[in-house]
């Protein structure tokens, strides 16, 4: 595929309307040409409109990622600690798109963020809805000597992270649901999707993903209850990414010493559902109780018939009991 999208897309992006003969002007192409583009545009979500006459306008523009406003956010610990930042237009999912850098060798602090995902993947075999520019699409890479078990907790530790990142960026409301959901009051804004490779007891290596969505549109199709961070006009999506990375990469690096105990407080502290009746439903089978908040590996506390129990799995979901 051309990139001549991009083009014609950059030029739309600060939100400014353009006539339809002033973006061909400056490509070489023809009004139809452009129109095409803009169709193009439009079929992965971009809401740009075509105004009678005018031409065309992308109603408050688009921040599209940047190496650049990236890289100058990000901690001076997480800067050490990168390896590459890979910056993609359209990928199946960003994780896949990971595994394969660590099947070629590439080892940890790779960092891959993405546009769009056409096959983004959630939990429990959901698909995660990843439209054009829009939200979070970020998958890191980490290796680990010891073996899978020093990741137990990691994937609560990240939600701890993100759910830092996303407070720091001045959303105070945002919480935690056992595992790694990330709330905004009810609502699932962002997840958490780990995938791990290599020798269980020996070198292995973590994908940790993570979708948070920054400005869904309002018409996206999504099978639970959903929200975004749009209404908080002053966030940059660079910034967010930014802020992320900045917090998850000296984690990975110092988690086979700390482990999740080191986070344990702190995630009890954005548990949404502390003290509450909920549901644990695992394959088709449902445990009532009241959540007591996590263990140190990160296994939820549930309090059945006054007896206090722990689950862990990666299979398990958490609902709240009616
Ligand atoms: C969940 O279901 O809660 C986990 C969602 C994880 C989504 C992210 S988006 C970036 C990365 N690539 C994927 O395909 N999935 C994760």
């Amino acid at each position: 595929m051309s990139d001549t999208w991009k083009t014609v897309l950059n030029l739309l992006a600060s939100g400014e309307r353009l006539s339809g003969s002033a973006i061909g002007e400056q490509l070489g192409i023809s009004r139809t040409a452009v129109w095409k583009h803009v169709r193009q545009l439009q079929e992965w979500g971009i809401p740009v409109r075509k105004l009678r006459g005018q031409g065309y306008q992308m109603e408050g523009g688009i921040e599209l990622l940047s190496h650049d406003r990236i890289t100058s956010r990000m901690s001076p610990d997480a800067t050490e600690l990168l390896r590459n930042l890979h910056l993609l237009d359209h990928i199946d999912s960003t994780n896949s798109y990971a595994k394969n850098l660590i099947e070629a060798g590439r080892g940890a602090g790779q960092v891959c963020l993405a546009e769009r995902q056409t096959q983004g993947r959630g939990r429990l075999g959901r698909t995660w809805v990843s439209p054009f520019g829009r939200n979070i699409y970020l998958s890191v890479t980490w290796e680990f000597d010891q073996g899978i078990a020093v990741m137990e907790g990691l994937s609560l530790a990240v939600g701890v992270v993100v759910c830092r990142a996303i407070r720091e960026l001045g959303i105070q409301e945002a919480g935690l649901k056992w595992p790694n959901d990330i709330l905004l009051g009810d609502r699932k804004v962002g997840g958490i999707l780990l995938e791990m490779l290599g020798d269980p007891v020996g070198p292995c290596q973590v994908v940790v993903g993570i979708g948070i969505n920054f400005a869904m549109p309002t018409d996206a199709v999504i099978d639970q209850p959903w929200a975004d961070l749009g209404g908080y006009a002053t966030l940059s999506r660079n910034g967010l990414a930014a802020t992320v990375i900045s917090k998850l990469l000296p984690l990975l690096s110092t988690y086979a010493d700390l482990g999740f105990t080191a986070y344990r407080d702190a995630w009890e502290g954005f548990d949404t559902h502390r003290g509450e009746s909920v549901c644990l439903i695992s394959s088709g089978k449902t445990i009532s109780g009241i959540a007591r908040g996590v263990s140190d590996t990160g296994a939820i506390r549930l309090e059945v018939d006054g007896e206090e129990k722990y689950f862990s799995g990666g299979e398990i979901s958490l609902r709240r009991a009616h």
